[in-house]
């Protein structure tokens, strides 16, 4: 069976990671620095600060923004719960707006609309690798002084206007988790951060400032004096250890080379594809994006559930497993109800009835990669 999602840990990252576990310390040290430099330098933003998931990077994101004295995130409901939860949790109401459905993206009109004197910040998504207009969402969120964070955690690596996605909000948060588009280990995190006091703070909120390790002060004076022993903010721990930090420099040196794999195999879908473009169409790409394929996201045309639950069925009776990502979107999730604010949401309703991804493997060598597609074409003749 070919899963939706797939990681690959080979010799080199079991190397970095014995080669940490060795090392003179556990956390907090050579590996985490440089992984965080070498991400920010990456993406394109001052400030990195890696954590232990994408959750705690989002929950670090809006604790930033002290959503407890009753701020508004302007988001989409399609998107992964961790989103919607970490704005509820951290006191905040997530503002519910419509979609562009071409793009899967923030319709920027309307989060344009939704902002108002509780407005804290507009939260996109990068869906499945690709983006809408980031740019034109980014000056909507300047215009109004509100915060822009960028989720993208299926996106690492994918660029609008040649620039990195990540680079265009304040705060841009990703996810190492195993199946995301690069990994530290299974879980992880980064949030990238431009404004200064906000890295201030957020070590603390993350747990790499004063957390109790006197002993690696500089000198014994320092350890008894009254200044060094204050903190500043009240934080957690959230800390990404030196062996996933090592684990993710090497991944991080894979990701444009597995992206570019990425974009051959979801060209070979297409093509697929687009001989039954009377039943589904092929994802669009924004003229200005580089899309980078995390999942292959169609839609289908009409008949939403038939065609869905028959197209499915066909592509596990073949052996490749499909998803919905994210069906249904999160404002119907009873969980939320009395907590969220929702507008007219009727394309990401229809959306999330169309939607349908399917697994892009970039580990697959040529043979199976062969085998891969060919079950996907085979699984498509259940429309002829
Ligand atoms: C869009 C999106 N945001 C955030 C997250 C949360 O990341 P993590 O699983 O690392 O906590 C996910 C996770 O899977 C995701 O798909």
């Amino acid at each position: 069976m070919y899963p939706v999602f797939s990681y690959n840990i080979g010799h080199e990252e079991i190397d970095a990671a014995v080669k940490a576990l060795k090392g003179k310390s556990l956390t907090r040290g050579t590996y985490t620095e440089k992984f965080q430099y070498n991400f920010s330098k990456y993406i394109g933003s001052k400030h990195c600060l890696v954590v232990n998931s994408g959750t705690s990077s989002l929950e670090t994101a809006l604790e930033l923004l002290q959503l407890d004295r009753g701020g508004e995130i302007i988001m989409p409901s399609l998107t992964c719960r961790a989103a919607v939860d970490a704005v509820i949790l951290k006191g905040g109401t997530p503002v519910f707006v419509d979609i562009d459905p071409d793009y899967f993206f923030l319709n920027p009109v309307k989060a344009a609309e939704a902002i108002s004197s509780k407005t804290k910040a507009i939260m996109v998504v990068h869906l499945y690798g690709g983006t809408g207009d980031i740019k034109k969402i980014s000056s909507i969120a300047t215009n109004h002084h509100v915060s822009l964070i960028e989720d993208c955690a299926h996106s690492v690596g994918s660029e609008f206007d040649n620039r990195k996605l990540g680079s265009f909000g304040n705060l841009a948060s990703f996810s190492f988790y195993q199946i995301k588009p690069m990994t530290t280990g299974g879980e992880g995190g980064a949030l990238l951060l431009k404004e200064d006091m906000l890295y201030k703070k957020g070590c603390y909120l993350v747990g790499t400032t004063d957390f109790g390790h006197r002993s690696e002060l500089k000198n014994w004076q320092s350890i008894i004096s009254e200044k060094s022993a204050q903190f500043s903010y009240p934080g957690h721990n959230l800390r990404m250890t030196e062996m996933q930090a090592a684990i993710g420099l090497v991944q991080l040196k894979k990701v444009d080379k597995l992206n570019r794999k990425r974009r051959v195999i979801a060209g070979k879908i297409d093509e697929i594809f687009s001989a039954y473009s009377k039943y589904i169409t092929i994802p669009k790409i924004h003229p200005k994006a580089r899309h980078s394929f995390y999942v292959y996201t169609a839609k289908i045309n009409s008949n939403y559930k038939e065609w869905r639950n028959k197209l499915m069925r066909s592509f596990f009776k073949n052996g490749i497993m499909t998803s919905l990502m994210y069906c249904p979107p999160q404002h119907l999730q009873k969980v939320y109800r009395g907590k969220i604010k929702v507008g007219q949401l009727r394309q990401t309703e229809t959306i999330s009835k169309q939607i349908l991804s399917i697994p892009v493997n970039p580990y697959l060598e040529r043979k199976k990669l062969n085998d891969f597609l060919n079950k996907v074409e085979k699984s498509m003749k259940v429309f002829k």
